[in-house]
C-alpha cells in the first residue's frame, strides 16, 4: 500500500510541507473554516484545525478512490463476506432498517428476521416497564441488572448513560461487566432480588467474565427464591440458543441475533435491550433511525463531503503522514463520558491489526490509541501534555450547542472551554509571546478536529455512533485490514485459562517463566 500512487504523493507532500503553520493558514485564508468543515443532519465537523491545504484533501480523496472505498461500503451494505477471517458479512446497518430495501446474505433476507425480534423486544420493554411482566413472587420489576462486557456492554452502559433521565426513570439500570467480585457485590448489595430482572448479554454466551458474573447473581436468585425464579428473572441476549437454554432461561425470553453482528457493532440488535429498558422503547428506536439516517449519508453523499470519510481521512493524514499514533476523544458534555471508551473499543479492537486481510505485513501504522475523559474534567487533568508534551497527539473535541438542562450559565462556560482548548492547541503562543519564559512556552500547531451537536437525543446519538462505526471501517479500507475481527484477544484469554489452575490450587508450574513463577508465588504466600 505505502507503494501505491496516491500514498507516495500523499508522502511527498507530507514532506513538502513540513513547515506548514496552522495560525498562518488561518491568517491567510478567511475561508479556511468554510473550506474544511461539513454538516449533516444538525452534525458540523470542523476540520479546519489540522496542518492540511485543499491539496492535501484532494490527494486523500485520491487515496479513498485508489483503495475503492465507494466500492468497499457497497459491499458492506450488500452484505458481502468483509470479515474474511470468520467468513462473516459485517452487516450491522441491516439491524437499523433501510431507507429503500432489506437487506440480505447471499441472497436471503436478513431484515425480516430483525425485525421480528425488535417487535418481540418491543412488547418485553413494554411489558416489564408497564408492569405486567412481573418476577417470580408476583411483584413489579424495579431494577434491571445487565451482565455482560466489552461489545455487549460498553454500546448499551454508553447510550443509557448519555440518555437516561433519572427525574422520569421507571426502572433502573445496571450494568455488571468485570469479572472482579468487587462489580458484582456493590450492584447487588442495594438490590431486591424479587423486583430485578438480570439481562445476560453474550453473543456466545462462553465468555468467562459474563458466566461467571451470571452464575453468581443465579445464585443469588435462587438462594433468595428458590431455583424455580430462575426463569422468571433472567433473560438472554444472544446467538448460542443451546448455551442460553441450558443456563436455564426460557425460549420466550431469549433475544436473538447473528454472527454478521460484530460484538463492538450490535447495540442496535437484541444486545440493546437494557437501553430500551431503560429509557422506553420510542427512544430506541429513535436511536436505530439516527444510526440510519448516517448511514444513508455515508452511501450516498459524496467523499469530498461525507462526514465518516472526512473524519477517516484526516485521521489517516495524522496517524500515516504525520506520525500522530494516538487520539484523544474529548466530548464537552457529561451525558457522553463514556464514549471514550466505547470508542477505545470500536477503533482499538478493529483497527489494532499489523496484517492485512491476505495475512500480508501492513507496513504502516494502523489505529491510534484512544483514550479520553469528558470536558472540562480531562483539562485539569492530561491537557498538560496536550499542550506542551514533546508528542503531538490529535483530539477530537465534541460539543453539544443545546443542553439538555437550563443552566444557562454552566454550558457558556462549557462551550467557551471546547472553544479555547482547540484555539489553544492550533495558535500556541512564542517564547516572545511568553515573555521569554520557556516554561510558558506552548508549540501550538497541534491538530484536532471539533464536531458540533445541534443537541443531543437519541437520534442524535444514534448518528453520532454510527459516524464513528463508519470512520474506523473506512481507515480499515485504506489500511487494508479486517476491521471485523479480534484474534488479539485470545492469547490472553488461553493463558489465563491456563493460570487458573496454579492460581487456585496455589502451584507454582515449573515450566513457566521466572516472572510469572516469581508474581504466582507473591500472590500464594499474600493470599489469606
Ligand atoms: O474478548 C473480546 C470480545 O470477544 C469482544 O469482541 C466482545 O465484544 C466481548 O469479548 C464479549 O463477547 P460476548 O458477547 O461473546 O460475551
Amino acid at each position: 500500500m505505502s507503494q501505491s500512487p496516491a500514498w507516495k504523493a500523499l508522502s511527498a507532500h507530507a514532506a513538502d510541507q513540513q513547515r506548514l503553520v496552522m495560525a498562518d493558514l488561518f491568517a491567510a485564508d478567511s475561508q479556511r473554516f468554510a473550506r474544511f468543515s461539513a454538516s449533516a443532519a444538525g452534525m458540523l465537523l470542523d476540520y479546519s484545525k489540522n496542518r492540511i491545504t485543499t491539496r492535501t484533501m484532494d490527494l486523500l480523496c485520491e487515496l479513498a478512490g485508489e483503495r475503492e472505498v465507494e466500492a468497499r461500503r457497497d459491499a458492506m451494505f450488500a452484505g458481502e463476506i468483509l470479515n474474511s477471517t470468520e467468513q462473516r458479512a459485517a452487516l450491522h446497518v441491516a439491524l437499523r432498517g433501510g431507507a429503500d430495501g432489506d437487506y440480505s446474505i447471499d441472497g436471503d433476507d436478513v431484515s425480516t428476521a430483525v425485525t421480528a425480534v425488535l417487535a418481540r423486544m418491543q412488547a418485553f420493554t413494554n411489558g416489564v416497564r408497564g408492569g405486567e411482566t412481573v418476577g417470580a413472587t408476583g411483584k413489579r420489576f424495579t431494577d434491571v441488572v445487565a451482565i455482560g462486557i466489552g461489545g455487549s456492554h460498553l454500546g448499551p452502559e454508553m447510550a443509557v448513560t448519555a440518555l437516561r433521565n433519572p427525574a422520569s426513570e421507571s426502572l433502573n439500570v445496571h450494568f455488571i461487566a468485570n469479572v472482579d467480585g468487587h462489580d458484582v457485590l456493590h450492584k447487588l448489595m442495594h438490590l431486591n432480588a424479587e423486583t430485578t430482572l438480570i439481562v445476560v448479554a453474550s453473543k456466545t454466551f462462553t465468555t468467562q467474565e459474563t458466566m461467571t458474573n451470571a452464575t453468581t447473581v443465579k445464585a443469588w436468585i435462587t438462594h433468595i427464591m428458590g431455583a424455580d425464579a430462575v426463569a422468571g428473572h433472567f433473560v438472554a441476549l444472544s446467538t448460542n440458543t443451546e448455551a442460553v437454554a441450558a443456563f436455564g432461561i426460557k425460549a420466550e425470553w431469549m433475544f436473538p441475533f447473528w454472527d454478521w453482528v460484530g460484538g463492538r457493532y450490535s447495540l442496535w440488535s437484541a444486545i440493546g435491550l437494557p437501553i430500551a429498558l431503560a429509557l422506553g422503547w420510542p427512544p430506541f428506536e429513535a436511536l436505530l433511525a439516527g444510526a440510519r439516517e448516517m448511514d444513508n449519508h455515508f452511501r450516498t453523499v459524496p467523499l469530498a463531503e461525507n462526514l465518516p470519510v472526512l473524519l477517516a481521512l484526516i485521521g489517516i493524514w495524522n496517524i500515516n503522514f504525520q506520525g500522530h499514533d494516538c487520539l484523544a476523544i474529548l466530548p464537552y458534555d457529561e451525558r457522553l463520558k463514556r464514549l471514550p471508551a466505547f470508542l477505545q473499543q470500536l477503533d482499538m479492537e478493529s483497527n489494532g491489526k499489523s496484517v492485512t486481510q491476505s495475512g500480508e505485513a501492513v507496513g504502516t501504522a494502523t489505529g491510534p490509541v484512544v483514550f479520553g475523559e469528558p470536558g472540562t474534567n480531562g483539562q485539569h487533568a492530561f491537557y498538560q501534555l496536550l499542550h506542551q508534551g514533546p508528542q503531538v497527539v490529535p483530539a477530537d473535541f465534541i460539543a453539544v450547542a443545546n443542553p439538555g438542562h437550563g443552566l444557562k450559565d454552566h454550558h457558556d462556560q462549557l462551550l467557551s472551554n471546547v472553544l479555547a482548548q482547540s484555539r489553544a492547541l492550533m495558535l500556541g503562543r512564542t517564547l516572545a509571546e511568553a515573555d521569554g519564559n520557556p516554561h510558558r512556552v506552548f508549540a501550538g500547531n497541534r491538530p484536532s478536529n471539533t464536531l458540533v451537536l445541534e443537541h443531543l437525543d437519541a437520534h442524535m446519538m444514534g448518528q453520532l455512533i454510527a459516524l464513528y462505526e463508519h470512520k474506523v471501517f473506512v481507515q480499515g479500507i485504506i489500511w487494508g485490514i479486517n476491521s471485523f475481527d479480534q484474534w488479539g484477544v485470545e492469547l490472553g484469554k488461553e493463558l489465563a485459562g491456563q493460570l487458573l489452575a496454579p492460581i487456585s490450587t496455589r502451584q507454582v508450574p515449573k515450566t513457566t517463566d521466572s516472572s510469572t513463577a516469581g508474581l504466582l508465588h507473591t500472590i500464594n504466600e499474600w493470599r489469606k
